[in-house]
This record gives structure tokens, C-alpha cells and sequence, in this order.
């Protein structure tokens, strides 16, 4: 009755492993190890030609996109104005100043569109806009304080709300302001003077203004 399952049998046999036997095993381990050798492995040929195809790679992509490593490229919160360049604040070249202003740009394409055409009904365009290419205090009033309400623009009407990119909220400076409105004055064929940054300032102490204008009240600067 009380004989045991055969599998219990079996383990009880093998945990009575002979010393020989277990020196047998260990010696085979022993034996097997691999060649212990002298000096270092060199890098796969495939390991370093990768590399070196990155590194490569890297660099051209650095010399063409590194945009002369030019602060206004990289930092969009850079102010010239308090930038220490060699006695004072630095001046921008006016290459620099269109490159600063498409930058900026980014921020109105969303409504007006990267080519600058604007959406129709909804928001009107700048590329050959009259406002944008002949009266300079009305169109750096648009940037500051904003726009509301019908406004005509190429012969269409338009009723919608322009953010004021000089009140809170956006805070632009007027550097910043005269750039991207030098440049929509200049991309898609629109060909007018640029917008300096007094100019700006100059307007925004003048009219101290905190609500958006209407296309009415603009028509009175002349
Ligand atoms: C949220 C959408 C929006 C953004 C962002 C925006 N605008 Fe506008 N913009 C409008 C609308 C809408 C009008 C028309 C306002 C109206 O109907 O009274 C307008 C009008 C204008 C006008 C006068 C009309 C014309 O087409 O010439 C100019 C100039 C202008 N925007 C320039 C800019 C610039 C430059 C930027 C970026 C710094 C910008 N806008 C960002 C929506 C926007």
C-alpha cells in the first residue's frame, strides 16, 4: 500500500550523485571555457563605418542649416536691444530684419495663410492688401492694438477679430512689430518701404491705446 510513485523513486537516485560523477561534470565546465586572449577586440568595420557615415551626415546638415548661427535664428526671445555688442545695442542689417520678420510671420499664417492670401470670407489677405502696402501708421496700428469689425480689403469685406500683437497676451516689442510688418511689405510680390522700429514706438506713446481699432476709426490717419 505504501509504495512510492516511481518519479520520487527517480529524484531520490539522483540526489545521491556520486563525488566521481560530480567532478566529471565539473571538469567538462572546466574544460569547455573558451581561450582566455591578450589585448582588446577591434570595432566592427560595420560599427565604424556607421559612425562615420552619421558624423557625416551631421555635419552637412549643420553647415546648411546652422543659419550662420545668428542668435534671431535660434532664439526667438532674443532682444536686440539688450544684446551687448560693441558699445551699445546692435544694429540689424535689414537681411536680418526680414529674417526676423518671417519668423515671426509663422504666428500670423495660421490666419493668413503662409502665402499670404488670407482665407476668403474669413481672413483677409496681405499679399497686395492696400493696407498693408500704403498707409504705415494705420497698418502698424492694426499690429499694436488689433482690429475689429468690417474692413474692406481688395474689394471684399471682411468682419473678424486681428489680435493686438502689442498688447498682452503676444507683448511684442517694437522691434519686433516693425519686422514682420517690413516683412509682409516685401513677400509676395509686395514691394513697400519698411517700418522701423521708432516709427513703432513713436505710435504706441502717441496713442497709449488699449482696445482694438475699427477700420472707420483708421481712416481718420491720414
Ligand atoms: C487669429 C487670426 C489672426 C492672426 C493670428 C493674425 N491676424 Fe491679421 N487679421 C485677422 C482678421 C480676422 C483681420 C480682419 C479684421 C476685421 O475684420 O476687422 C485681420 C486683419 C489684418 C490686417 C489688415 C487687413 C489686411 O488684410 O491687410 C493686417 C495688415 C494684418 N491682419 C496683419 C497681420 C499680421 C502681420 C499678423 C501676425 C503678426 C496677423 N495679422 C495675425 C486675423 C488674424
Amino acid at each position: 500500500m505504501s509504495q512510492q510513485p516511481p518519479e520520487n523513486k527517480q529524484s531520490m537516485e539522483q540526489a545521491g550523485a556520486s563525488d566521481e560523477s560530480i567532478q566529471k561534470v565539473h571538469s567538462i565546465l572546466l574544460r569547455e571555457k573558451p581561450e582566455p586572449s591578450e589585448g582588446y577586440k577591434p570595432m566592427p568595420l560595420f560599427l565604424l563605418g556607421f559612425i562615420s557615415t552619421m558624423i557625416f551626415i551631421c555635419s552637412i546638415y549643420l553647415v546648411h542649416y546652422r543659419g550662420g548661427f545668428d542668435p534671431l535664428v535660434y532664439d526667438e526671445r532674443f532682444d536686440p536691444a539688450k544684446a551687448a555688442g560693441a558699445g551699445g545695442p546692435v544694429e540689424l542689417t535689414p537681411e536680418q530684419i526680414v529674417a526676423m520678420g518671417k519668423k515671426l510671420y509663422n504666428t500670423c499664417a495660421t490666419c493668413h495663410q503662409p502665402n499670404g492670401q488670407g482665407l476668403p470670407g474669413v481672413y483677409p489677405p496681405l499679399a497686395g492688401s492696400e493696407w498693408v502696402l500704403e498707409n504705415d501708421q494705420r497698418l502698424i496700428r492694426v499690429l499694436l492694438d488689433g482690429l475689429n469689425g468690417p474692413i474692406e480689403v481688395k474689394g471684399n469685406t471682411y468682419n473678424g477679430a486681428m489680435p493686438a500683437f502689442g498688447a498682452a497676451g503676444y507683448k511684442w516689442n517694437d522691434e519686433k512689430i516693425a519686422a514682420v510688418l517690413t516683412y509682409i511689405r516685401q513677400e509676395w510680390g509686395n514691394a513697400a518701404e519698411p517700418i522701423t522700429a521708432a516709427h513703432v514706438k513713436e505710435i504706441r506713446e502717441v496713442d497709449n491705446r488699449t482696445k482694438p481699432w475699427t477700420a472707420e476709426e483708421l481712416a481718420a490717419f491720414e
